[in-house]
């Protein structure tokens, strides 16, 4: 993710959240050295498909945010991103992934637990909500001796591939 990206980004966060991250937040991001990612076509980088932002450190990655645009949902974008994350958080030796995850986004859980992600906790009035507050669900990845597993099934999306998630 480059401050280029910003607009695209800020504008796909909007769409999708309740309560979205601002630009400052992810300008933060960027200044505090945390992994961005956007994912664009091979043919055009300045098109944000989505995006995701990690932090890493003492052997674990936090995934603070994975969001895919609207018109592109449901085609294998956000499982692409999460299997780069993770091979990524994997070199550079993180034994596990966590993140945190509103109790009421049933599409965020079931794409984590897809991947392999299980609850182990929950953190009550975590989010604010429309009204009042929302538990978070508490989930993490552990990765195993002999990751990645060859028999998991993730792969890129097509037809449209996002070749480029690597700024
Ligand atoms: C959650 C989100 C990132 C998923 O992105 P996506 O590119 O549409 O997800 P994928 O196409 O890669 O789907 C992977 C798996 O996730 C699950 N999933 C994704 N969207 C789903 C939905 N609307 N309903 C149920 N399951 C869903 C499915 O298990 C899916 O596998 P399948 O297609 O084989 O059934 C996207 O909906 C989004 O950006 N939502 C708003 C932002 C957000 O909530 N981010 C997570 C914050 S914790």
């Amino acid at each position: 993710m480059l401050p280029a990206d910003l607009s695209g980004v800020v504008s796909i966060e909007s769409g999708s959240y309740s309560h979205p991250w601002s630009l400052r937040q992810f300008e933060g991001s960027l200044t505090a050295g945390h992994d961005c990612h956007v994912a664009c076509p091979a043919d055009d980088p300045q098109d944000v498909l989505g995006y995701a932002v990690t932090m890493t450190g003492a052997g674990e990655c936090h995934l603070l945010n994975i969001t895919v645009r609207r018109d592109v949902r449901r085609g294998g974008l956000a499982r692409w991103m999460l299997a780069h994350l993770m091979d990524s958080a994997r070199a550079q030796g993180c034994q596990a992934i966590w993140l945190e995850v509103r109790e009421g986004n049933a599409p965020a859980i079931a794409l984590y637990e897809r991947a392999g992600f299980v609850a182990v906790g929950r953190r009550r009035g975590y989010y604010p909500a429309l009204r009042g507050r929302e538990d978070a669900l508490l989930m993490t990845l552990t990765f195993s001796a002999e990751w990645p597993r060859t028999t998991d099934p993730l792969q890129p999306p097509s037809p449209h591939p996002p070749d480029a998630m690597d700024h």
